[in-house]
């Protein structure tokens, strides 16, 4: 079934959604999920169990073959593992790449591109080239370039994935004041359960293939979030329940 359009504060409503892609493998089945507005999800589950095939359903990449998967945002932006840079285009060219594939006009997204480069702090970058660029500020170039679109529903595969702790810690943080400011409702993919809690007011845990939620953790930490509460036993207890959720999904 394709993408229907609800109105209410919920942005996301997949209720008994089911892919089965056309070699027959059963990837997701029976996902009951919502993202209302001023929620931050995260999505953990076993690699292969179907969160990369969801969000592409989610953003209109993939159509469901059963349930309904609802989704009433107006605008959607999606930001990979892999940053997706355009290499001969500068960080100013890259950030500007959706405005212009929305004809926008120059002046309207030139001034969008600014704004947004300087929300993810790269000011003083807009000349770079993407090899001059370390994996960290590649990720803020694809932010900004999907917050250019002023999204209602973010969603993010594993974004930072591939970057080193201190840089993930970094932009987790830079995520966490974008959330605040920018008021979109965000479904966050990573494998890092700790990530997840620090990130998130719901947590859900997917089990493995065929995919589907088997439970779902409500984080009690206010927003913003202070950094310090990855320290507080508080924080690890729900870690600790996550991550053994995770396990016995696996099974
Ligand atoms: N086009 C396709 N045809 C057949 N099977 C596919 C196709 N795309 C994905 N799959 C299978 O569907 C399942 C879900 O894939 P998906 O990429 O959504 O998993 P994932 O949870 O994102 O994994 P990872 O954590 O490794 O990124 C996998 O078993 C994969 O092999
Ligand atoms: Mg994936």
């Amino acid at each position: 079934m394709s993408i229907t359009t609800a109105v209410r504060s919920t942005l996301l409503d997949f209720r008994d959604v089911e892919l089965v892609f056309p070699d027959g493998t059963v990837a997701l089945s029976g996902v009951d999920l919502t993202v209302d507005r001023g929620e931050f999800v995260s999505i953990v589950g076993p690699s292969g169990c179907g969160k990369s095939t969801l969000l592409r359903i989610a953003s209109g990449l993939e159509s469901a073959s059963g349930g309904t998967a609802g989704v009433s945002a107006n605008r959607i932006g999606y930001v990979f593992q892999d940053a997706t840079l355009l290499p001969w285009r500068s960080v100013q060219g890259n950030v500007e790449l959706l405005a212009e594939l929305h004809r926008k006009s120059k002046v309207d997204r030139s001034a969008k591109a600014a704004a947004a480069i300087d929300l993810v702090g790269l000011t003083g970058f807009e000349k770079h080239l993407p090899k001059q660029l370390s994996g960290g500020m590649k990720m803020r170039v694809s932010l900004a370039r999907s917050l250019t679109l002023d999204p209602e529903l973010f969603l993010f595969d594993e974004p930072f994935g591939a970057l080193d702790e201190i840089t993930r810690e970094r932009l987790n943080d830079e995520l966490l004041r974008l959330f605040v400011e920018q008021r979109f409702a965000g479904l966050f993919i990573t494998h890092s359960v700790s990530e997840a809690v620090y990130l998130s007011t719901r947590v859900v845990v997917m089990s493995g293939r065929p995919g589907t939620v088997v439970q779902r953790f409500d984080v009690p930490f206010p927003m913003p979030r202070d950094p310090d509460i990855r320290f507080t036993p508080e924080f690890a207890e729900l870690v600790g329940d996550v991550s053994h959720a995770l396990r016995e999904g696996h099974r």
